[in-house]
C-alpha cells in the first residue's frame, strides 16, 4: 500500500519525506487555505521535496476553466496530479486530461457509481472520503470494499486511494480492504508506528542495558 501525507504543511510534509515512509502528497483547497500560502508556490515547493505524486486541485467547477486551471497545474512540476471534483464537468475534464497523459485524481467521491465513472474516464486515482461517510453514519470502508470488488470485476487501472481517514484503524481497514493508497494527516501516520507493548519493552531493554554498564560505540 502506497502513503500520501493529506496536508499543504511543508515542514510536516519534509519531516515525513525523511522517514521512508511516503510515496506521495494529496493537497484540497481547505488545507491550502489552512497554510496560508500561496498555491502555486506551495505545490511547486511540496513537488520539489517529494518525487512522487502531488495532487493539486483545480478550484473551479466548469469544464472550460477547470480545463484552463489544470493547464495551469501541470505546468508547476511534472509529478504535478491535477484533482479534479466528482461531477459531469470534474469528469468530462479528466476524459480530456487522461486523453494526453495528465495523471488525474477525482476527488469527493462518496459512492460506488460515481467510482466506476471515474475509472470509466481514466482517472489515475478516485478518492472516497472514508471518515465524512462515518461522520454521517454510513460505513466509509465498505465503499472501499464495493469499490474494489467493481474495479477488480472490469480489470480497471484507476487507483483506489483511501481519502478522508481520521485514525489508524482506517489505515488497517483499508488496508484489508485493497485500497491502492491512503492519503493520511501527518499526526495519523505517526501513530501508525504506536504501540504499548513497543514502548514498554523498548524503555525495559533501555534499562537493562544501562545495567550492563557496555557501549557499542
Ligand atoms: C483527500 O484528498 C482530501 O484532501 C482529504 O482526505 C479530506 O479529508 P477530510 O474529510 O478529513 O477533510
Amino acid at each position: 500500500m502506497k502513503f500520501f501525507v493529506d496536508t499543504a504543511e511543508i515542514k510536516d510534509i519534509r519531516d515525513l519525506y525523511a522517514t521512508g515512509l511516503l510515496d506521495g502528497v494529496t493537497t484540497n483547497p481547505s488545507l491550502i487555505a489552512k497554510s496560508g500560502r500561496d498555491f502555486k508556490e506551495v505545490i511547486k515547493e511540496i513537488c520539489e521535496t517529494v518525487p512522487g505524486p502531488v495532487s493539486a486541485e483545480v478550484a473551479s467547477t466548469e469544464y472550460e476553466t477547470i480545463m484552463k486551471e489544470a493547464d495551469v497545474l501541470r505546468k508547476l512540476a511534472d509529478n504535478v496530479v491535477v484533482k479534479l471534483p466528482l461531477t459531469v464537468d470534474g469528469l468530462k475534464a479528466c476524459k480530456a486530461l487522461t486523453g494526453d497523459g495528465t495523471k488525474t485524481n477525482v476527488t469527493l467521491c462518496f459512492s460506488a457509481n460515481q467510482a466506476l465513472l471515474a475509472a470509466k474516464v481514466g482517472a489515475t486515482y478516485i478518492s472516497p472520503f472514508i471518515g465524512r461517510l462515518d461522520d454521517i453514519n454510513i460505513d466509509g470502508m465498505q465503499l472501499i470494499r464495493d469499490i474494489r470488488q467493481i474495479y477488480d470485476n472490469y480489470a480497471f487501472s484507476t487507483e483506489i486511494l483511501a481519502a478522508s481517514i481520521r485514525t489508524a484503524n482506517h489505515v488497517t481497514e483499508a488496508a484489508l480492504a485493497g485500497a491502492d493508497v491512503a492519503t493520511i494527516p501527518p499526526a495519523v501516520i505517526y501513530k501508525l508506528a504506536d504501540h504499548p507493548l513497543t514502548k514498554s519493552g523498548l524503555e525495559q531493554f533501555v534499562k537493562d542495558w544501562k545495567g550492563t554498564g557496555q557501549s557499542i560505540l
